[in-house]
Parts: C-alpha cells; sequence; structure tokens
C-alpha cells in the first residue's frame, strides 16, 4: 500500500516515514527541500534498510503532481508540506496562504477525481488560541488564530472538514503540541535555517556555543515560576501517533470518517523547566537571560490527549530529559557533518 507523504524530508515528516516504512508500508515522498535537505533521504535509508521513492517539486506545480497519482497506487497522505514560520507569516501573509493552501487542495483534488481516501493533515494546537482551561481537549472552542501561519492551519481544517462532508472522505486532523526531540539513531532531526525561533533548538544552539545565551520571554506569567507553560512531545511518538491514526483510517467500514485528535504528553512544562531539563540531561550549561515576553505568546497550553490514547491506543512515551538528551545528539552529529 503507498503513502504519499508530503513534505516527508522534514523535520516531523521524515520521523513519520520511518515509522510507516517501519510498518512496512510504502512510502511515496514530495518534498520541494525548501526547508529540507536531501541527505535526509539517505539517512532515512540508513535506518530502515529502504529508500523510498522521492520527488522533488512544489506541490503547487499541479502537472507534477498529476503525474505522481499515474505513476502509482496511492492509498492515502500524510500531508506536512508547509511552511511554518510564525513570523515570517506575519511579513508574507499572501505567501503562506498561497503555498500552504494551495498545495493542500491540489493533492485533495488528485484524491477526489480517483476516488481515494485516507488523508490525514498535520494540524497544530496554535488552532486554539490562549483556552480559556487547561488541559485542552478536542471540543475547546477554536479562537481567532494570532498568526497567518495559524489561520492556514485553521483553514485546511475547514478544508478538510468539508472535503470528508462532501465526497465521503476519510480525513484525520491531529493537533500537535510542540514537537521537539530527535532520532535515537540521530540520523534525522530538526534542520536549522537561521537563528532558531522555537525554544528547544535555540536551548540546543545555545548549549553548542552557535548562540550566546538564551533569552527566556517573560518570567512574569502567571505560573508556578513565572515562564510560559507548554507540551513538548518527543517526535518520534508523535510520528508513531501518525501510523496509528492512518490504520484507524484504513480499517474503519465507514466511507466517511472525521477524526480530530491532541497530540500532547498532557503534561506542561515551563521554559525554565525545559532549560533545567536539557542541563540535566546533557550535563552541559545553557546561559539564558530573562528577557520582556515575546509579542503573541500565551501563558500556557497543555493537552487533554486522552482521546488518542482511547481510539488510536497511542501515548507519549518518553520522558522530557530523554527527548532533550536525542536533541544533542542530533546537534553534535550535525556538528561532525559539517566538518
Ligand atoms: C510556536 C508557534 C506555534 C507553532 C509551534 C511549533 C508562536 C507564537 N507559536 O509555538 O504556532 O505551532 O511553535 O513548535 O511562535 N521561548 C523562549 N526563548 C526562546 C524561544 C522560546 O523563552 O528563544 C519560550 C516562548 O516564549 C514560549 C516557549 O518558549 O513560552 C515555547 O516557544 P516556541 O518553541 O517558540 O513554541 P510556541 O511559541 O509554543
Amino acid at each position: 500500500m503507498s503513502i504519499l507523504v508530503t513534505g516527508g524530508l522534514g523535520y516531523i515528516g521524515s520521523h513519520t516515514v520511518v515509522e510507516l516504512i517501519n510498518h512496512n508500508f510504502e512510502v511515496v515522498i514530495v518534498d520541494d527541500l525548501s526547508n529540507s535537505e536531501k541527505f535526509i533521504l539517505n539517512n532515512i535509508e540508513e535506518i530502515t534498510g529502504k529508500r523510498p521513492i522521492f520527488y522533488p517539486f512544489d506541490l503547487k506545480r499541479k502537472e507534477l503532481l498529476s503525474q505522481v497519482f499515474e505513476a502509482h497506487i496511492i492509498s492515502g497522505c500524510i500531508h506536512f508540506a508547509a511552511s511554518k514560520a510564525v513570523g515570517e507569516s506575519m511579513i508574507k501573509p499572501l505567501d503562506y496562504y498561497e503555498n500552504n493552501l494551495f498545495s493542500l487542495i491540489n493533492v485533495l483534488q488528485e484524491f477526489r477525481k480517483r476516488d481515494i481516501s485516507n488523508f490525514i493533515f498535520s494540524s497544530s494546537c496554535t488552532v486554539y488560541g490562549q483556552a480559556d482551561k487547561m488541559p485542552i481537549d478536542e471540543n475547546t472552542p477554536l479562537k481567532e488564530a494570532e498568526s497567518s501561519y495559524g489561520k492556514t492551519k485553521q483553514m485546511g481544517e475547514d478544508i478538510l472538514k468539508d472535503f470528508s462532508r462532501a465526497y465521503q472522505k476519510r480525513v484525520s486532523l491531529l493537533r500537535y503540541f510542540n514537537p521537539i526531540g530527535a532520532h535515537p539513531t540521530a540520523l534525522l532531526g530538526e534542520l536549522p535555517s537561521g537563528i532558531p525561533n522555537n525554544l528547544v533548538p535555540y536551548v540546543t544552539q545555545t548549549a553548542a556555543g552557535i548562540r550566546e545565551k538564551l533569552s527566556i520571554w517573560g518570567d512574569d506569567y502567571p505560573t508556578e515560576d513565572g515562564t510560559a507553560v507548554r507540551d513538548y512531545i518527543y517526535v518520534v511518538d508523535l510520528a508513531k501517533a501518525h501510523v496509528a491514526a492512518l490504520k484507524k483510517l484504513i480499517n474503519s467500514e465507514e466511507q466517511k470518517v472525521l477524526d480530530i485528535y491532541n497530540l500532547g504528553t498532557g503534561k506542561g512544562s515551563s521554559v525554565l523547566e525545559v532549560v533545567k531539563a536539557f542541563e540535566l540531561a546533557n550535563n552541559i550549561k545553557v546561559p539564558y537571560q530573562i528577557c520582556p515576553r515575546r509579542e503573541g505568546d500565551i501563558t500556557v497550553a497543555y493537552a487533554n490527549a486522552d482521546k488518542a490514547e482511547k481510539e488510536l491506543g497511542w501515548k507519549s512515551e518518553t520522558s522530557l530529559e530523554e527527548a532533550l538528551r536525542t536533541t544533542w545528539e542530533w546537534q553534535k552529529y550535525l556538528k561532525e557533518k559539517s566538518q
């Protein structure tokens, strides 16, 4: 059974490709390499012993996409391909809408034309905004997203709800909390592009001496230690959830399914807790300074992931320390590679 994985050389995509291969799926990757590197394909092969089929092009190129569907019998898709830099999305909103929505619609048109079902969408907890109560379950009302990036995720979900309803398709919307960590082989991980915005890549690069000091954005939040709280989920655990969600769609007897799952650990950790856990896991100091709050940040977000456990038999298994240890191993691998 061939599964199309768009953005399959990216951070979460590549980890998911490995899990799919481990579960005997044939994988066809389309990735335009805009935020990923070709060597990841070799590394996937090194981990799994199988080289997935790979097409390097932008999903906005409909003719090329059609040819992929002509060449392979595609039975489902996990759609990761999207631009994801929150700050950049505020400066270039049209590029974000064009890239994230046209790519999605082009794949869905192929599904409609060829009568294919089983579609998994890479969504985000960002669709909830600052939720009124914690933990966040799937019935929590969505608020207007803070960023254009967040809006593309909300719109993507809406498009898929209509797609599932009107064409009787099986769809799963996976709302990730904060993915972190790298593959235990240290052959896959998050690739730095410029100065990291996200906490864990910044912590890692500071420990490696690439950045001088971590700025902690605010210690006056109404939380235990004053720093903001998030739910950090290990990327391999997250990848496994995709396989579970896909299998559920494939095995469903219903023609039309609309699944929505929060994927998190269910536990909130503060910025300071993450820094301490990183130091403990890797026996290395992370210099930091306290700075004013970052605009647009929310105080706290963590998941209630009970639905995924009940319906997918999936739950997060890896501790924060272990996830942060893999991140550091990946950083060391990147350093060796660049020498
Ligand atoms: C961000 C995005 C979110 C996206 C997610 C992907 C924003 C507003 N939201 O979430 O849409 O889905 O990444 O993982 O950008 N922090 C520091 N110093 C740093 C970096 C971060 O103190 O150098 C703090 C932040 O203030 C925040 C926490 O660490 O409290 C986590 O930040 P980050 O990793 O950027 O994730 P989110 O903001 O939760």
